[in-house]
């Protein structure tokens, strides 16, 4: 995956000093991504953008060198932890909206200052840049339920998708974007923390993304552009990294039950074995990290396991050939394994399969 590298930002003029002034870089990114931070524009004004879907806005505007009012939909596990971040890192978070009241109000305490509204279409009056944290699935049909005023960016988290789903949303004068950071959002504290030194994929026109490169940075993260037509392979990536390593795990502790441990256990037992496995890939790449049976051509002690696993363990016995399989690969192209070895191990996987 080569065309990804930090959205690049113009520095302000005046100097060294003026562009590492955070009001001076937040006017000039905004500037840069049309969203009206300008003062006179007044609640209730008509842009008169002369475009063909332009229409009255109400929404609120920042002062010069301000970050945008910012509106969230959605306070689940990404909307919460995001507002919990950015309003810390001093992005008003002007508006939530949730169906759910009781999330509604944990999103209250725990950002504050902000106005919670049941419908997402209410926040559209209340803010410049808006946050989609809902669902892939959702994100569609709630598209086609906003239209979004002129000078406002409209934005979702999702991994899976591209920006061109918030289409439907878009009126003259008006951006859609994503802004998808790759943290995985077990917890609130802990993804706020986790977020600082994440990486953020962005997308957007190139304005849009210098302002979201900005909101990333302002949360600790770093944003990337990824290649047109790459997000799919990235998300899947990171699908596997976070969720797919889940599985995973789950898999090792139900054998550690066979072996008489607790999940507590197993984490214990065997965390500091991935570990070390994750530092030997770092230090010596992936290929360089294998070891076990399968490295050294040994199909007895494969054969041994396959026969625990179809006694004791048969829900792991797919995810295990499927990492003996991925393991023979990575085994032959190392060169540490014979052709005949090569075929012995393929062989036995296929004959209890
Ligand atoms: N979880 C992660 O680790 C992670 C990481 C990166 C990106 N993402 C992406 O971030 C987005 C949100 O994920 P999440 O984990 O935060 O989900 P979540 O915890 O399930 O929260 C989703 C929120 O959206 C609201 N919602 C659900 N259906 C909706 C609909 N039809 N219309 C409007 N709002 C709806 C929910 O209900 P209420 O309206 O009832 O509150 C909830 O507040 C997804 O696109 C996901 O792919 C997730």
């Amino acid at each position: 995956m080569k065309v990804w590298g930090e959205p690049r930002r113009e520095p302000a003029e005046g100097g060294e000093d003026a562009a590492s002034s955070s009001e001076a870089r937040l006017a000039a990114v905004a500037a840069e991504a049309g969203l009206e931070l300008a003062p006179e524009t007044a609640r209730g004004h008509d842009h008169g953008d002369g475009g063909p879907h332009a229409h009255r806005h109400p929404h609120e505007h920042a002062a010069p060198g301000d970050p945008p009012f910012l509106g969230i939909v959605g306070a689940g596990a990404v909307g919460t932890a995001l507002g919990v971040a950015l309003s810390r890192a001093g992005w008003p978070i002007t508006a939530v909206a949730s169906r759910d009241a009781a999330r509604r109000e944990r999103f209250s305490r725990l950002v504050g200052g902000t106005r919670a509204f049941a419908e997402a279409t209410a926040i559209l009056d209340e803010v410049e840049l808006i946050i989609l944290a809902v669902p892939d699935d959702a994100l569609a049909t709630l598209a086609r339920s906003l239209r979004l005023y002129s000078g406002q960016a409209l934005v979702h988290t999702s991994g899976a998708l591209g920006a061109e789903v918030l289409q439907p949303a878009m009126a003259a004068g008006t951006q859609i974007g994503s802004f998808h950071p790759l943290v995985a959002f077990a917890d609130t504290e802990r993804a706020v923390a986790a977020l600082h030194g994440a990486t953020v994929a962005v997308e957007g026109d190139d304005q849009l993304v210098a302002l979201l490169a900005e909101m990333a940075e302002v949360i600790g993260a770093t944003a990337v552009r990824l290649a047109p037509g790459s997000k799919s392979a990235y998300h899947a990536a990171a699908v596997l990294a976070a969720g797919g390593f889940d599985a995973l795990l789950d898999a090792i502790a139900e054998l550690g039950r066979v072996a008489g441990l607790d999940e507590a256990s197993s984490l214990a037992i065997y965390g500091p074995l991935i570990e070390q496995t994750l530092g030997n890939a770092r230090a010596l790449g992936i290929g360089a990290a294998l070891t076990g049976p399968i490295t050294r051509g040994d199909v007895g002690t494969l054969q041994a396991h396959l026969a625990t696993l179809e006694a004791h363990a048969p829900g792991v016995l797919a995810l295990y050939r499927a990492a003996a399989e991925r393991e023979i690969d990575l085994a032959a192209a190392r060169g540490t394994l014979t052709p005949d070895a090569v075929r012995r191990l393929r062989d036995t996987l296929a004959m209890r399969s």
